[in-house]
């Protein structure tokens, strides 16, 4: 009898969560435009392979290259002036917001690419310390090159000699950046990229909640996911599943760190914060954030950066000439010869320039207001500013934007960087990347260590993407590529 009369009352409980679901549906979101619709109906996929394609299409096509999805309430701009607006000029009146914190918050926590005002000021303050300290470029010019003559290299040896096998790069480059940043990051050696590539749970469970927590914030209708997370069932109960993952990883870190305590003489970034708080899951949040920051980002740009260059052998040429010019000086060896590659800064730049591992970046207006372009902005509109479409822009790179061309960031040969309100790919203005010189330093150590030794055939057909939504860019299917040695 008691089982009868739960299940009624459970069949009254889905049929009014429908109702609300309807009612919700008709009244919040109703937008019969063409974009809109395309949208909605995912027809604009039969004529673009991603959705940051189609998006660039309609910047393109946009006198003021801006436009509106009014289902998402979503303003979208790729004009740079707009951008400057938002990250520095009004920064106060484009914060994160609290819709997006509610999207990310079970992954990310209170960590700080989720909050705003003074928890987001004293994690930047911290996050500063440590990665804006002068030694900590070389630091990472350690690490980094560890993992390459340790790992990297060796695993792709074997991968070569062994009937010039087919790697996926994209894997190989996710399990670098992941033991790259625990071990700069955190003082922890997780040894993902042991040359047996052992699979893990952890890093697919890592790819699982970023992917799922990217999809809340694509739906037109957020109470969705918020039901099925309230009822835990289908995508909302594999991404508690996956979290539950990686927060074990990341208490187990924190374990070692305080087990380590005073033994280890290096300070790092998660020493620092522990010094100023015990709550463990607070600790758990750093983590996380920093753990997201580090791995798929760097994955990211080094995946995209292959690509292009498995497609370029005369950009190949010219960074083995540059290299070679400076190893007859000395060797490199240290972090101050890696600056002094420009013709390797510049590929590095103009690799991310068409493949941004962070494709676009949203805000939420906190009153009415009217951009640079005129557009006007409603209060509690989604601004969002598109990485990828701006650097396809023909308005911001000349005729020849489509082109993989290093020179364009060389002026009589150095580097020379433009406003970074064109170029946002480790954003700008006030919440600019605190790991860029890191990125960098990581990004040019691996093309340089893998272009010396090997030459890369692609598997992978060239031409179009295909991406998968997460919070990265991340190649659907990865990277397959052919190393062989190279005679030095
Ligand atoms: C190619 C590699 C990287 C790219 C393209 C990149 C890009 C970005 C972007 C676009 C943001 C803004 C995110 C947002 O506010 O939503 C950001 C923020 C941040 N990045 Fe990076 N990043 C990279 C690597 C790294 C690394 C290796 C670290 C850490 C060592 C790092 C640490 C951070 C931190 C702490 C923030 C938050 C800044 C703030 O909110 O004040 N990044 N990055």
């Amino acid at each position: 009898m008691e089982i009868q009369n739960s299940s009624i009352l459970m069949v009254f409980l889905l049929f009014f969560i429908l109702c609300c679901i309807l009612i919700y549906c008709k009244t919040k979101v109703q937008c019969n435009c063409k974009i809109c619709h395309a949208y909605i109906t995912s027809s604009w996929s039969n004529e673009f392979d991603n959705l940051c394609d189609w998006y660039t299409h309609l910047l393109k096509s946009s006198p003021t290259k801006t436009i509106h999805i009014h289902v998402l309430h979503n303003t979208i701009t790729s004009d740079h002036q707009n951008v400057e607006y938002m990250l520095k000029t009004r920064f106060e009146n484009y914060p994160k917001g609290k819709p997006f914190s509610a999207i990310l918050g079970d992954f990310l926590g209170r960590g700080i690419f989720n909050v705003d005002g003074d928890s987001w000021k004293f994690q930047r303050k911290m996050a500063c310390l440590e990665l804006g300290k002068m030694s900590m470029r070389s630091h990472a010019f350690e690490v980094v090159n560890h993992e390459i003559d340790h790992r990297l290299i060796p695993l792709v040896l074997s991968v070569s000699r062994k009937d010039h096998k087919v790697l996926d790069l994209q894997d190989v480059f996710k399990r670098f950046s992941f033991d790259v940043i625990c071990k700069f990051s955190f003082g922890y050696d997780p040894k993902c990229l042991d040359e047996s590539l052992p699979m893990s749970d952890l890093t697919n469970a890592f790819d699982l909640a970023s992917q799922l927590s990217a999809q809340r914030a694509m739906k037109p209708y957020q109470l969705v996911w918020k039901i099925k997370r309230m009822l835990n069932i289908g995508s909302e109960k594999r991404l508690k599943e996956s979290i539950k993952m990686v927060n074990m990883f990341a208490h187990e870190v924190i374990r070692q760190r305080i087990k380590l305590g005073s033994c280890s003489n290096h300070e790092d970034l998660l020493s620092r914060f522990m010094a100023t708080t015990k709550d463990p899951n607070y600790l758990r949040d750093i983590v996380i954030s920093f753990l997201l920051a580090g791995r798929d980002t760097v994955a990211s740009a080094l995946t995209g950066l292959f690509w292009l260059l498995a497609q370029h052998p005369k950009i190949v040429a010219t960074i083995r000439e540059e290299a070679l010019r400076m190893a007859k000086h000395e060797a490199l060896t240290s972090f101050p010869q890696l600056h002094e590659l420009n013709y390797l800064q510049a590929t590095v730049y103009e690799g991310m320039r068409l493949l941004p591992p962070i494709q676009f970046n949203s805000k939420f207006s906190q009153i009415d207001d009217i951009l640079p372009d005129g557009t006007s902005v409603k209060k509690g509109t989604r601004v969002t500013y598109h990485p990828y479409a701006m650097g396809r822009m023909e308005s911001i790179w000349g005729s020849d934007y489509l082109d993989f061309k290093p020179e364009r960031w060389l002026k009589d040969g150095v580097f020379y960087q433009e406003t970074p309100f064109k170029y946002p790919v480790f954003q700008a203005g006030h919440r600019m990347c605190l790991g860029k010189e890191m990125a960098l330093v990581e990004l040019k150590c691996v093309v340089l260590s893998l272009l010396q030794r090997f030459d890369i055939e692609l598997e992978t057909p060239a031409g179009t993407l295909k991406f998968s939504p997460g919070l990265t860019a991340t190649f659907a299917g990865g990277l397959a590529v052919r190393f062989s040695e190279r005679d030095m």
